[in-house]
């Protein structure tokens, strides 16, 4: 079998609560749930995760930082952060890494601060409003992405 492609999952502010945190809004399955469900559909794609939570927005942008060169794809939560940081953005376009933007809400449906994310400028794609799956399928687009990089 080919090599596994690395790929980074990244998850911003408060989604270590995900479970007890507004499951009317977020659903009911925990961090460690989401995680466990990417590594299996990531087995499937071949693809290596390494998956990750931070409280902090300068944590967050040294793993971005970090992923320059050793991964091949980002997908991140970017959680609240995504609204406001315009540090995150400029990490992530530093890396030059295709980039798959996920929230498990439907941020249009919410308030208007939801509405705007600065992530969104180095996202590749934007999935939003379907829980726990936006995930796997940020996976499936990067290993498309990835993929078709590889075979060129
Ligand atoms: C979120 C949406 C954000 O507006 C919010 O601040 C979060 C979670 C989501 O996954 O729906 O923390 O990114």
């Amino acid at each position: 079998m080919a090599e596994a492609l690395r790929v980074l999952v990244l998850n911003g502010p408060n989604l270590n609560m995900l479970g007890i945190r507004e499951p009317s809004i977020y659903g009911r399955d925990s961090l460690g749930d989401i995680e466990a469900a990417c590594k299996k559909h990531a087995r499937d794609l071949n693809l290596e995760l390494d998956f990750r939570q931070s409280n902090l927005e300068g944590e967050l942008v040294t793993w971005i930082q970090q992923a320059r060169g050793t991964v091949g794809g980002i997908v991140i939560n970017p959680a609240a952060y995504g609204h406001t940081s315009i540090a995150l953005l400029d990490a992530l376009l530093i890396t030059e890494l295709p980039v798959i933007e996920v929230h498990l809400s439907n941020i249009f449906r919410r308030e208007d601060f939801r509405h705007h994310t600065y992530v969104s400028q180095a996202a590749r794609g934007v999935i939003c409003g379907l829980g726990a799956q936006g995930y796997l399928l940020a996976l499936d687009a990067l290993a498309t992405i990835l993929k078709a990089k590889k075979d060129r």
